[in-house]
């Protein structure tokens, strides 16, 4: 379904999981795959590792799946691809995020949870280009999300929908990740609504409450992620240290730079841990 046509999330009467249901009905017209077990949400800089992980068997422009989006912004490829792994897994890539900061409201945000939770996967590898706020970390290096702060001041979960996120980014995954790179380090990603960067006192906020990772997407997707039932594994890319940590101007040129300087590194460290799953 186009986005120029409308997208059926848009109508506050549409339930959005019956159009997640469309949409994952297209995505098995589309590839030929019935289910698929695994997907991946690829942020700035994780690009390559879609071509590391198998054999892309057919790639879809997200337009043609209904209630997705156009993404917003150069570096965001928007295609879903369906891999076939060595191990004969379908993995279910999506280079097509919409982030909250386009304005388009929550459902759409988390469509492609939503969607993929309807393909049949049962975990999803959620993975960001973000600014670090731990001075031991440096530009260019992947980390493990350990847990999330929600600063966008909205949800996806509709009415009295109370849903446990205690471990929300799996326990399991994250060790699993662990045994293909010891050297990973972890943190607490805080979600701001952007598209602005933070201030320098909002990245001194976010370090007092237990940030450690500032960005602009994943918490409203993972918290959809659960509600669907999906295990979740959550990677930042830090393309640059957080405003204020950093005593240059932040730039969106730098971010994509250091996910580009990155991506052949993490994109094979992320296809090596996605074989393990
Ligand atoms: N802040 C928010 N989002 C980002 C940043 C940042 O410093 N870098 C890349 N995405």
């Amino acid at each position: 379904m186009s986005d120029t046509i409308g997208n059926p999330l848009d109508d506050p009467s549409a339930d959005p999981f019956e159009i997640a249901a469309a949409a994952a009905a297209d995505i098995a017209r589309l590839t030929g795959v019935e289910r698929h077990d695994i997907a991946l949400t690829l942020g700035s800089g994780w690009g390559k590792a879609a071509d590391l992980i198998g054999e892309t068997t057919v790639t879809i422009p997200a337009t043609e799946v209904t209630g997705f989006s156009s993404p917003a912004l150069e570096g965001h490829v928007g295609t879903l691809r369906s891999i076939l792994t060595p191990k004969g897994r379908r993995v279910l890539v999506i280079g097509a995020r919409t982030h909250y900061y386009e304005g388009h409201g929550v459902r759409r945000v988390v469509h492609s949870v939503r969607t993929v939770a309807a393909t049949g996967a049962r975990t999803m590898v959620l993975t960001n280009g973000a600014g670090g706020i731990k001075h031991t970390w440096s530009p260019g290096q992947p980390v493990l999300i350990s847990d999330h702060i929600n600063l966008s001041g909205d949800s996806p979960l509709e009415g009295a929908t109370f849903i446990d996120l205690t471990d929300l980014y799996s326990i399991r995954l994250r060790d699993l990740a662990r045994t293909i790179d010891p050297s990973l380090d972890e943190g607490v990603y805080c979600q701001f609504r952007g598209p602005q960067y933070e201030t320098p006192a909002e990245v001194r906020m976010a370090k007092t409450i237990g940030g450690h990772i500032v960005g602009m997407s994943t918490a409203l997707e993972a918290i959809a992620a659960r509600q669907a039932g999906l295990e979740i594994l959550g990677f930042s890319l830090i393309t640059n240290m957080a405003a204020g940590i950093q005593t240059t101007p932040l730039s969106h040129q730098e971010v994509i730079e250091a996910g580009r300087d990155a991506e052949p590194v993490i994109s094979s460290l992320l296809a090596r841990v996605v074989g393990a799953l």
